[in-house]
């Protein structure tokens, strides 16, 4: 039942041998044999749990996360927020309506476990000071330890995305979230997510958009006017988020953005003045 079993044992070898896969593929053809320990990887990736949890890291664009039980797996799919986020903070300053004296924007990621988005956009937009807000203490112990290993300047703060950073209120520039989402009732087939991603991850109230509503809210009290807000959401969601929404007269300018496999999973709103 693993979606790609040869990829995953090839990656599952080469962490066991401390190696690159292109090096891995050199000894295969060498004739080396299985490296000791590989055995009982297979047979922990043949009951589903997650690649990323026995390798004990996942890529997400050009950063190299910690991960582990606890905290949410990045997926790829969150990179293209990335992407729009990375637009918005690429328009000149003057159009982005800050002022010309900025020492960078200010970036809010809300929900962040692993540190993803934060450290992404930190990365990619240097100059950006970045704060990242995480709830659950395993998944923010995750976050810390990989803000400290890639030394961004990443501001972790540890506490309730609803009621997150008041000394910012109406100063932020762009909000960025990939919040809870799941319908509570609508438990993932999949077992690497159902069984192994935390519930706190997943599941965002009776139909899914409630917490992200009221994230969007708080989200709505810390950025400034024509600040931006990006949010991912089911590819269900799309028309009911968009509602929310639009039906408050905080945002204007509620659009929905396709991944790369064309499906609605991105919001972006723009705070109205
Ligand atoms: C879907 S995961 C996304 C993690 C990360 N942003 C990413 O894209 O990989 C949602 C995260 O929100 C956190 N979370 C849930 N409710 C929260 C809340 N009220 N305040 C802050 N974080 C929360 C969860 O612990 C989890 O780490």
């Amino acid at each position: 039942g693993v979606p790609s079993p040869a990829a995953d044992a090839a990656l599952l070898a080469a962490h066991a041998l401390r190696v690159e896969v292109s090096e891995l593929h050199r000894r295969a053809l060498l004739g080396a044999p299985a490296p000791d320990g590989l055995d009982a990887l297979v047979a922990w990736r043949a009951q589903r749990v997650p690649l990323q949890h026995l390798t004990g890291h996942a890529h997400f664009r050009r950063l190299d996360l910690r991960v582990g039980p606890g905290v949410f797996v990045p997926r790829p799919e969150t990179e293209v927020l990335v992407d729009l986020a990375l637009r918005d903070l690429a328009r000149p300053v003057s159009e982005r309506d800050g002022d010309a004296d900025d020492a960078g924007p200010l970036v809010v990621d809300l929900c962040t476990g692993s540190g993803a988005i934060a450290l992404a956009i930190a990365q990619e937009h240097p100059g950006s000071r970045v704060v990242a807000v995480e709830l659950a203490p395993p998944a923010a112990d995750y976050a810390a330890a990989n803000i400290a290993r890639a030394a961004l300047d990443v501001e972790l703060r540890r506490g309730d995305a609803v009621e997150a950073c008041p000394d910012l209120e109406g100063l932020v520039d762009l909000v960025a979230s990939n919040p809870p989402y799941v319908p509570d009732d609508a438990v993932p087939i999949d077992p690497e997510v159902r069984d192994h991603d935390p519930a706190a991850a997943l599941y965002g109230g009776p139909e899914g958009i409630e917490l992200p509503l009221r994230i969007a809210g708080r989200a709505a009290t810390l950025l400034r006017p024509g600040g931006v807000l990006l949010m991912e959401h089911g590819e269900r969601q799309g028309d009911s988020l968009l509602t929310g929404l639009a039906a408050d007269s905080r945002w204007i300018e509620v659009t929905d953005h396709l991944d790369l496999t064309g499906r609605p999973r991105v919001v972006r709103a723009v705070r109205a003045a």
